[in-house]
This record gives C-alpha cells, sequence and structure tokens, in this order.
C-alpha cells in the first residue's frame, strides 16, 4: 500500500519519477519524496508530506538533474505521514524506498543506535539505508552490502536502493510486496506494480518471492532467495495496461461506477456461453466441485462482501456448504481444512497481504487453491492454483465498484458451474440462471439511469452523522457494502445490518435523524423486509428504499424515498442492486467535499497485515 518507482534513464530522472508515482499515487497519499543521483553521483533528495502535488512543487521550485532515481508514495505504516518519515530515507551514500513493514526493525535499530548511528525518522525504512550504508564502510561493493543486509531482515519489502557514485545501478527486492522492472531502449525501470511502467517500458519481468536485483541502464541481474543468479520470464507490456484516464468524469470512480455494463460483458463473456446456454469455467477444470465436501472462502472489505453473496449462490445452487471468513481473522481461527477441498480467495488487486497469507494457510492444508483476481500477474494469482479473472480493468478509484460486481459476476457464473457439476440444477434452471447472467449487464445500464434522482437524495443523505444500511438474504452483504462505500468516501459513519436483527438492538438508534437504507429487491424474502421496514417506520426513522416496481408499490409508502431498479431475476439482483449503493455513497461523497478518489487514510491495496 505504498508505490516504490526506479528510473535508469538518459535524461533527467525526476520528471518520469513524478509520472510514475502518479500511477501509483492510489497505493497511498500521505507523503512522497524522490532521490536522485546529481552531480558528482552524490544522493540529492526532495519529500514532501500530503499529496504528491506538494512534491511536484517542491520540484518545480528546486529541479533535479541526475538520470538515474528512485521514489516511493506513502502510506504510513510506521511514523506519522510528516516530511521527516517521508521516503526515501538515506543514510550516508545510501538513499532507499520501501514498501513493506521490516517486522525486526526494533532490534536493529537498538543494534544501530548502540554503535553510534543517529535515526532521523520514525520509520522501519530508514533502519534500513542505515544497514547498507555501514556495510558500504566496512568495505563492501553495493552487491554484496544488498545481500548481506537482505540476510537480516524479517518481514515484508519491497525495496529500491541507490548508492553514491553508482550511476548506472538501482538495487531492487522483493518479499511479500510485489515489484516489477520495465525493459525499454532508453533505459531500465522499476515500480510496485505494471500501471507505473506501462508509458516506459517495451517489457516486463515480474520479481517472484525472495528475489533481489541489480538494475542497469543495459538490462538486469536476477538473483533468487538463496542468492543464486537466476532468469526471470519477461513478457510484452499489455497494451490495456495503459493508465486509466478520467474522460468526461470528475473522478476514476464515477468512471468506474459507468463502466460497469461494459466490464461486465466483458466478465460475464469470458465465463457465459448462451449459445449453449452454459457456463464455461476452463480455468476451474482442476477443481472437483462433485467431490468437495466444502469451500473455504476468505478475503478483505469490499472482496469479502462479494464473497459473502457468493456464499448464497453456492450453497442455494450447488447444495455446497460454505466457510468464509475476512482474511485477517481465518488463519488465526485454524480453521479445520480437509485436503484436496477447494478454497476460493477474491482480491481486486491480487496484493491484499491478509487474503495472501490465507492463501498460504489453506495451500499448506492441502487445499485446491483458486481466486478471483482483477491483476492475473498479481502475487495472489501466481500462488493459486486456478485463476478466474475479472475483467474489470485497472480500476484506480480507491473505492472498489466495478471490480466488485464483477466478482460477483464471477462468483454466479462459478456457482452455476459447480451446480452443473454436482447436477444440483435442473435443465430448465440452468437456462434461465445462463439467461439472467447474459441479461445482466443491460439491467445495470438500466439501473444507472436512475443516477439523477439517486443524486437528489444522497445530497439529503449527505447531512447525516450516522446510517444504517438493512438488507436480508444475497441484499444482506450488499447493505454491508454499502454501509462501507458511504463511510469510506463520505467519511459519514454508516452500520450494515441483518434486516431481521434489526429488533435484536439496533432499532434503539431509530429516529428522525437516522437515514434507513434498505435494500429489497421483491424477492422471497420481501415481505419479511416489508415488516422490518414498517418497524422502522412506526419509529420515525427516514427509509431510502432501494427496491423494484413491485416492491415500491408494496412498501414504497412506508418509505422517505424510493430509489426503482429494474425487475430482474433474483439471481442476478445483488449485481445490479450494486449501483444505486455505489452512487449513493458516490454523490454523498460529492456532496460532502471529500476526496472521492483518495479518501483520507486509506490505500487501494494493503499489502501490509
Ligand atoms: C473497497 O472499496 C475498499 N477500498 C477495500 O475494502 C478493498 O475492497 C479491500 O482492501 C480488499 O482489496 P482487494 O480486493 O484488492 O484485496
Amino acid at each position: 500500500m505504498c508505490g516504490i518507482v526506479g528510473v535508469l534513464g538518459r535524461e533527467p530522472a525526476a520528471p518520469l519519477l513524478l509520472d510514475a508515482l502518479k500511477r501509483l499515487e492510489y497505493r497511498g497519499y500521505d507523503s512522497a519524496g524522490i532521490a536522485t543521483l546529481g552531480a558528482g553521483g552524490h544522493v540529492e533528495r526532495r519529500r514532501a508530506a500530503g499529496k504528491l502535488r506538494n512534491l511536484e512543487k517542491v520540484l518545480d521550485g528546486d529541479p533535479m538533474i541526475g538520470t538515474a532515481g528512485i521514489g516511493h508514495t506513502r502510506w504510513a505504516t510506521h511514523g506519522a505521514p510528516t516530511e521527516a518519515n517521508a521516503h526515501p530515507h538515506v543514510a550516508g551514500r545510501v538513499a532507499v524506498v520501501h514498501n513493506g513493514i521490516i517486522e525486526n526493525y526494533r532490534a536493529l535499530r537498538d543494534e544501530l543506535v548502540a554503535s553510534g548511528a543517529r535515526i532521523e525518522s520514525d520509520t522501519d525504512t530508514e533502519i534500513i539505508a542505515h544497514l547498507l550504508n555501514g556495510a558500504l564502510d566496512r568495505g563492501l561493493a553495493p552487491e554484496a552490502a544488498v545481500r548481506t543486509v537482505l540476510g537480516k531482515l524479517q518481514g515484508a519489502y519491497a525495496l529500491a536502493i541507490v548508492f553514491e557514485g553508482e550511476d548506472d545501478l538501482i538495487a531492487a527486492a522483493r518479499v511479500g510486496s510485489p515489484l516489477a522492472i520495465g525493459l525499454a531502449e532508453d533505459g531500465t525501470y522499476l515500480g510496485s506494480d505494471a500501471i507505473a511502467l506501462a508509458p516506459f517500458a517495451d517489457r516486463l519481468i515480474y520479481l517472484e518471492e525472495g528475489d533481489w536485483a541489480l538494475l542497469s541502464r543495459g538490462g538486469v541481474r536476477i538473483f533468487d532467495e538463496t542468492g543464486a543468479e537466476t532468469r526471470r520470464e519477461d513478457t510484452p507490456t499489455p497494451a490495456s495496461i495503459s493508465l486509466a484516464e478520467k474522460g468526461n468524469y470528475r473522478h476514476f470512480m464515477a468512471k468506474e461506477i459507468h463502466e460497469q455494463p461494459a466490464v461486465l460483458g466483458h466478465t460475464f463473456g469470458n465465463y457465459v456461453d448462451l449459445s449453449e446456454e452454459t457456463v464455461r469455467f476452463d480455468e476451474a477444470a482442476s477443481i472437483d466441485f462433485r467431490g468437495a465436501q466444502r469451500i473455504a472462502m476468505s478475503a478483505c472489505g469490499t472482496a469479502y462482501y462479494a464473497g459473502l453473496i457468493g456464499r448464497y449462490w453456492l450453497e442455494k445452487l450447488a447444495r455446497i456448504p460454505v466457510d468464509i471468513d475476512i482474511a485477517s481473522e481465518f488463519r488465526y481461527r485454524e480453521t479445520p481444512l480437509a485436503p484436496g477441498n477447494p478454497a476460493l480467495f477474491i482480491s481486486q488487486s491480487g496484493e491484499t497481504a491478509d487474503t495472501l497469507a490465507s492463501l498460504r494457510y489453506c495451500k499448506a492444508g492441502g487445499q485446491t487453491i483458486a481466486s478471483i483476481v482483477n491483476v492475473p500477474t498479481s502475487s495472489i494469482a501466481r500462488e493459486s492454483d486456478v485463476v478466474m479473472p475479472t475483467l474489470a480493468g485497472p480500476e484506480i478509484g480507491v473505492a472498489s465498484t466495478k471490480a466488485f460486481t464483477c466478482q460477483l459476476a464471477v462468483l454466479a457464473s462459478l456457482a452455476v458451474h459447480a451446480a452443473q457439476a454436482r447436477g444440483t440444477l435442473g435443465p430448465d434452471a440452468l437456462k434461465a440462471a445462463v439467461r439472467a447472467l447474459a441479461e445482466t449487464p443491460g439491467y445495470v445500464a438500466d439501473a444507472l439511469r436512475q443516477e439523477a434522482e439517486i443524486e437528489r437524495i444522497a445530497r439529503d443523505l449527505s447531512h447525516a452523522k450516522n446510517a444504517l444500511y438493512l438488507g436480508r438474504g444475497t441484499s444482506f452483504p450488499l447493505a454491508l457494502e454499502g454501509a462501507l462505500k458511504l463511510k469510506e468516501i463520505s467519511y459519514i459513519h454508516a452500520e450494515g445490518y441483518a434486516a431481521g436483527e434489526l429488533k435484536h438492538g439496533p432499532i434503539a438508534l431509530i429516529d428522525e435523524e437516522m437515514p434507513v437504507v434498505v435494500v429489497a429487491p421483491h424477492d422471497a424474502v420481501f415481505e419479511k423486509v416489508a415488516s422490518n421496514i414498517q418497524e422502522v417506520a412506526a419509529r420515525g426513522g427516514r427509509i431510502i428504499l432501494i427496491t423494484d416496481e413491485r416492491g415500491a408499490n408494496e412498501a414504497g409508502s412506508d418509505a422517505h424515498e424510493t430509489i426503482v431498479m429494474p425487475t430482474v431475476p433474483e439471481l442476478v439482483a445483488p449485481i445490479v442492486h450494486a449501483v444505486p449503493v455505489q452512487l449513493l455513497a458516490y454523490h454523498a461523497a460529492v456532496f460532502n467535499g471529500t476526496d472521492v478518489d483518495q479518501p483520507r487514510n486509506l490505500a487501494k491495496s494493503v499489502t501490509v497485515e
């Protein structure tokens, strides 16, 4: 959840580093900095707290000439987001940028302080710079210094390092945090992900777990975790990786909400064969759904809510028990795992540390590892036996929207596939399900047409201090997702709840000041939700009902506002009703003037546990 970049080129590196950092800013934006090797090969550094534009102002006033350099945009883990804690960190002849957490940094720092080192920041990263500089002072060459110091570090790190006087060298290393190398005629580049390298690199190399590397303008030498020199495959830079532009939209999030009909079409198109009235999961051929006794599932945040909805589908359609938990809790439960069962991990970035750690727990437990990811080259994808991609394209807005609905598209298709494999879905039901899936992009386009009405309702919601979101069945996880969306971009406290749970306590919160968003398509549980709506209305609660025409006719009179969605098959209602949930949060945030694409304290990919 920080972004690191490196440039070994023939023109001043600072503008290229800044450009690359802009493409990584979604990974963290508390502070930023750049180090280059200036006149005489001396390390020069510029840093600024806050958004990247603050660093840009510093550079405008105090440009840097070096053609070799490293850069960093930060999501604070150790130390407040101040300039003093901003990367790069420098000690003597060494500058370092780092994404990750060094778990033994306190012991290392104590050793350094005891030997007289002067530590300037509160970060774990600065310790690495001191260790490397100490190795140089003992007469080691940079390569030997890197080899020695890496052996002392415990934890997760993606590193880029420059050394005074070494104008054709950047050292890099990765354990637990992603790192890509870009190759081009005019130089060699480094980035936390390929999006940063898109405009520079013709070819990409993804470092493997434990790899470290020495970059020069002529290429790269790669060493594996044993220290042996090795080779890693290089691949052409995919055209799709070119930076998503906002186009005519005010925010990436708005663009990505409106991209959903198109990217859902791509995603369903990858799994649904309408002509044969079936779903195709060639990728999942190695998953034994017929023999599986249960599926373990784990994810974080919005991806976890997608998994919760997927559980309803897998259990109802394929009659297979699902054990799902948030990744930060899952492996600490030490849940018993019967070898040979499938374990499913959902992640937009494919780099979320908690989810990756749960995957490794299940791999050690003999599970068949399957992942639903939006980045097929990500760490989670690379450690999976089966990868089922969402085809959402790069998602830049920190709040996940199109990736969420594409995750649901894969999960719904997978549930139908598993039902087919287990013979739990008759031919007519299968045809109906496949048609519903295929028609969903059109339903979502219809849902988007309600935006103006939703924006009007969101203005009122934006004044709230708290909000409740309610749902039953597959609408319950959607209520959780709606509450998360509102919280994370408008900073309004919101809580998602099972509608049936309201009377067991939370109903005490209901008064005229508490907006209650109820997600309730007219499905099998609608009557129950209608009763919950009356319970809320009877206590003066201000209900925003998200439903369809039939639901509006039956329960709209109890609601302060009603958002009417197209009438859709029950199976795909969560995908369609995600749209008003997203738009409510988006417009409330816009009215509140928050930074919609880069909300405070957040990062797009949380690569620390
Ligand atoms: C989504 O709106 C959130 N920003 C966040 O909860 C996110 O879903 C979570 O961090 C998981 O990320 P991943 O899908 O990349 O693993």
